[in-house]
């Protein structure tokens, strides 16, 4: 036989073909191919003995590996074992095992190389020749499937030459384990195969998600898809909107390929029931959406925050100085506020009063701040600090003031200029020893200055009201918190902050509650919560955190008591190397959208576990809206669809 092998060619043939490239095959070649085709075994055989084989395991190879197979297939079936199939291998030895198309198929002609020189040479230069080929694919075994169904980690591998049967959408939904009440997409591969996730496993999203992808990968659809799944299940979803994307989600989609993608799939444009949504805004900030039906402005409470998380925010890490002066003025006015019956109260029943002694021994100030202090009487207190550093520096002495400084004093509170408040004051600043130092009081009051020019904490005079965090945890309620005019992501930082402590309380008293009763009434009310972080890398970046480490400590007990309480967070980022690791690895669930960077997948990778490297490889060539979705109630990961946003999105394009 004589096939064109590169350099062997007679030179004569070779500049006639390359000067008039061959349109047919020659008959005699094709002749010659069916023979040796023929000669060696002809067409790969249909497979034998079951009904709805497809094709067969092959032999293995020095280099197979456990719990995945090689299939073949014949060429007429190649195209039912798509990527992501799910087949049942009816093993020769009697046993049954199932298996995941998960790299494949691949196209190759029998008894030829794919590459051979002569095939190549057919294509390029326009030849029709098409040797018989058959179908090959890699098959990742899920498991051994017992006569009962139940399917156990296999001992043994199927035996070569034994058939496989595609399974069914509803019989693969049943082995992936796809089912749940939050519809997320189809899975790619399969006509109509719907993943779900079941709002009311405590292991599934009470144990975190991450939505990761790079910019217009579809995160916010996604986000949008899950927030109206979430509410349609019955969730408290509360969504951190950095943007301002979701203020819009109480009106279905306008967007037409939107509204073409969802009729495609037998959706329907839907908004969120704008009864149930609420958008907020801080007070003192605008928010994108004022024609919102229900827009409400919220404060931030300064004693819900921890003096030490405060610091961090403040910036006082770097100065020990500074830091020394804010714990002695939070000391002083926790001192002042007692003596004056702020907190805890006289003026109350006894058991109230017991209560409120109580939750002051058991203060945990890594945890939270000191019940009713304001900013502004910190201010106060600290202005009161400096005058006497002022005065002492001045006087050359330390000793006692008599009264307050008056002139230089001019407290916003205006029960500190009371007799009663004068006293208390002058008594608690004697009773320490000052820090001197002028210019440290001055630089500390100077940050306190800063943060309450943002007007966010609560005051009585601008009457903004503080969250109420009862309202956010209603079961199907939606609270969009609208953080894109707040300019800052020190202030984003401080709502978050806020917000994740005000929740996890009022979801322990609900809890606790119901647990000293265990009424089934109560039972019924206790919210399944969803806490959705967008831009999550901008407040919980790895360079950061050594700065913030209160802040995240928080947040990380938080994500631990999650489960207990049925209060899951899903980060969204599109920069997940921003991300700590220790927040990556709070994550049980993952929604990876397109992602590029090496580097990203690399540590991804490390932490993500069960996806098989055919499926990361795919990773960088998602199309928007296209998702490796990783959920610890399903059987393995899958490549999904994500269903379109039903939803109007503002940024949507
Ligand atoms: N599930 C989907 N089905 C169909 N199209 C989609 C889907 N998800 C995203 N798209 C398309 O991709 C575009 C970008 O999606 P989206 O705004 O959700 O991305 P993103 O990751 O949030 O981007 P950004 O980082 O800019 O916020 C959409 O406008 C839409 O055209
Ligand atoms: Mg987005």
């Amino acid at each position: 036989m004589s096939y064109f092998i590169d350099g062997a060619a007679p030179e004569a043939e070779r500049r006639q073909a390359t000067a008039a490239p061959a349109r047919t095959t020659p008959e005699q070649l094709r002749q010659q191919l069916d023979a040796d085709m023929q000669a060696s075994g002809g067409a790969s055989p249909t497979p034998p003995g079951v009904p709805g084989a497809i094709g067969s395991t092959m032999f293995d190879l020095p280099g197979s590996e456990d719990n995945s197979v090689t299939v073949l297939l014949a060429q007429d079936k190649i195209n039912l074992a798509p990527s992501q199939m799910l087949v049942r291998i009816h093993s020769r030895d009697g046993r049954r095992y199932l298996g995941i198309v998960a790299a494949g198929p691949f196209a190759e002609p029998d008894s030829l190389r794919g590459d051979s020189h002569m095939l190549v040479t057919v294509a390029t230069r326009g030849g029709e020749y098409l040797p018989p080929f058959h179908g090959r694919a890699q098959l990742a075994i899920l498991g051994e499937e017992l006569k009962d169904g139940t399917l156990v980690p296999p001992r043994l591998r199927p035996l070569p030459n034994s058939p496989i049967v595609p399974l069914s959408d509803a019989e693969a939904a049943v082995v992936l384990r796809t089912e749940g009440d939050i519809r997320l997409g189809l899975v790619v591969g399969h006509e109509n195969l719907v993943v779900n996730v079941p709002s009311q496993k405590k292991s599934v999203l009470p144990r975190h998600l991450a939505i990761l992808g790079t910019t217009g990968s579809g995160k916010s659809t996604t986000v949008a898809r899950l927030i109206q799944q979430a509410q349609a299940a019955g969730m408290a979803v509360i969504v951190l909107d950095v943007e301002g994307e979701y203020t819009h989600l109480h009106e279905p989609t306008d967007h037409d390929d939107m509204v073409l993608a969802l009729k495609e799939r037998g959706l329907e444009p839907t908004a969120l029931p704008p009864d149930r949504t609420r958008l907020y805004h801080l007070a003192g900030r605008e928010t994108i959406n004022p024609q919102h039906p229900h827009v409400q402005a919220f404060s931030l409470q300064f004693a819900r925050l921890s003096p030490y998380a405060a610091m961090e925010i403040l910036g006082l890490s770097d100065s020990e100085a500074q830091q020394v002066r804010f714990l002695k003025a939070y000391d002083i006015a926790k001192d002042v506020m007692r003596d004056l019956d702020i907190f805890p109260q006289k003026n109350v029943t006894a058991q109230q009063r017991a209560e409120q002694e109580r939750i002051v021994l058991e203060l945990d100030e890594f945890e939270r701040g000191y019940p009713r202090l304001t900013l502004s009487f910190l201010i106060d207190i600290a202005s009161a600090c400096l005058a006497k550093a002022d005065r002492a520096g001045r006087d050359g002495k330390k000793n006692k003031t008599e009264e307050p400084p008056t002139e230089e004093f001019k407290p916003f509170n205006s029960i500190l200029t009371t007799p009663e408040g004068k006293r208390a004051l002058t008594i608690r600043l004697n009773a320490t020893d000052m820090p001197g130092n002028v210019i440290s009081w001055k630089a500390l009051l100077g940050k306190l200055w800063r943060l309450q020019r943002l007007r966010v904490f609560y005051n009585e005079q601008d009457g903004v009201k503080p969250m109420s965090y009862t309202d956010l945890l209603k079961p199907g309620q939606v609270s969009i918190l609208d953080l894109s005019d707040s300019g800052a992501s020190e202030l984003n930082n401080l709502v978050i902050a806020d917000i994740l402590r005000g929740v996890q309380d009022a979801q322990d008293h609900a809890y606790q509650a119901y647990e000293k009763t265990k009424d089934q009434k109560l039972e019924a009310t206790l919210p399944r919560v969803l806490i959705v972080i967008e831009e999550a890398h901008e407040f919980l970046s790895a360079e950061r955190i050594d700065k913030l480490k209160i802040l995240f400590e928080q947040v990380a007990r938080i994500a631990k008591r999650g489960r207990k309480r049925y209060l899951g967070l899903a980060f969204v980022t599109q920069l997940p190397a921003h991300l700590p690791r220790q927040v990556l690895g709070l994550v049980n669930s993952f929604i990876l959208h397109k992602l590029t960077d090496p580097h990203v997948l690399d540590g991804l990778k490390r932490t993500v576990s069960g996806i098989d490297p055919a499926l990361w490889n795919r990773v960088a060539g998602l199309a928007p809206g296209q998702a490796i979705v990783s959920f610890p109630h399903m059987t393995r990961p899958l490549l999904v669809a994500i269903d379109p946003t039903p939803g109007k999105l503002r940024l949507a394009e």
